[in-house]
């Protein structure tokens, strides 16, 4: 017995098998019954009425000589109302030409001659059944595609928005987000841990869109109350991308994004080991950003007194290996902030 030809899914691959001589039909069906789904139709109508109650199928192998509707009609039907499956025909000598002109037009994958050995149509079907796979494998790559496109694009498009409500927020997540990158490169994560920093710094203030904008943007210091407003923004943004993905951690990484290694940080108060180090990284290219940046209420404070801050707090507030990398970064490896208006690396 042949070993069962599986398609995507786990399950035999469909096979319609389309001939006029009652006798084939009924041998190719005994010999390919365990390895395929196989279906088979006496003539093209037949053969359209199967397609329409049963398909799809993987492959479609038609007679050309029929009666009524011949084979390259046929074929031509199923590539405009199924254009996945790939197509086969089989044809007498005398139809040769007629069928691979027809084939050129039609997009047939492959012309089988009469008598054709049962091993020589097997095996014609099992290449139709890969070609099918390899069309399925590289439709799902084109949609992976796409839909990676549209997440930056998605990605973007928040980080922009939560950025325009606040003046002096302006480049903030995306110059926070390459000195994560850079560290996180130093720390050696793997590109899909790096990826999921890197969205995960384009949106880390995305909760701030649920402060009122007078708040973000009024000079002063700000009241007790206000500020426990914009401290519920890691909160929100986690409720906001919670639903993502249960396997994607870019929501837990901006909950925690002012967590402090001891225990002082909002909106949980956890302590370092409850810290996942995408948020250890972000809170320390964070901080430094945050005071390169103006504010309402201060200027600039610089860089160094960023690199002081970090340094004095090591291992107290941040990660100790993450400021290592941040240091060394800045003062060994010339890496710089972008600047943008409103906002100098010091
Ligand atoms: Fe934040």
């Amino acid at each position: 017995m042949e070993p069962m030809r599986a398609n995507a899914e786990g399950g035999k691959e469909r096979v319609l098998l389309v001939d006029d001589d009652q006798n084939l039909l009924e041998s190719f069906r005994r010999l390919f019954k365990d390895e395929f789904e196989l279906f088979t139709a006496e003539s093209a109508q037949e053969a359209l009425s199967v397609l329409s109650v049963c398909g799809p199928f993987t492959v479609i192998v038609s007679d050309v000589k029929m009666p009524g509707m011949d084979g390259i009609e046929l074929l031509s039907r199923v590539s405009r109302a199924a254009p996945d499956t790939v197509r086969l025909l089989l044809t007498g000598h005398a139809d040769l030409q007629i069928a691979m002109d027809a084939a050129n037009l039609g997009g047939v994958y492959r012309i089988l001659t009469k008598p054709c050995p049962p091993e020589l149509l097997r095996f014609s079907i099992i290449k139709a059944c890969e070609h099918a796979q390899l069309l399925r494998d590289q439709r799902e790559l084109f949609a992976l595609k796409r839909c990676k496109v549209l997440l930056e694009g998605i990605v973007q498009g928040f980080s922009a928005l939560v950025e325009a409500r606040d003046a002096y927020l302006a480049g903030h997540q995306q110059r926070v987000t390459s000195l994560a990158l850079a560290m996180g490169r130093e720390l050696g994560l793997t590109p899909s841990e790096l990826d999921t920093l890197r969205i995960a710094g384009l949106l880390h203030d995305i909760g701030k869109v649920y402060v009122p904008a007078d708040f973000l943007n009024r000079p002063g210091i700000l009241r007790q109350e206000e500020l426990s407003i914009i401290q519920m923004h890691p909160e929100v943004g986690y409720d906001i991308l919670k639903h993502l993905d249960q396997d994607w951690p870019v929501a837990v990484i901006i909950r925690q994004h002012h967590e402090r290694m001891d225990g002082s940080g909002y909106p949980q108060g956890l302590m370092d080991r409850f810290i996942v180090q995408g948020a250890r990284i972000l809170a320390v290219a964070d901080v430094v950003d945050a005071m390169c940046s103006h504010r309402p209420y201060r200027p600039s404070l610089g860089i160094n007194a960023a690199l002081a801050e970090i340094e004095k707090n090591r291992g107290r507030l941040y990660d100790e290996r993450c400021v290592d990398i941040c240091l060394a970064l800045f003062r060994e490896r010339g890496f710089k902030l972008e600047t943008t208006p409103g906002a100098t690396a010091g």
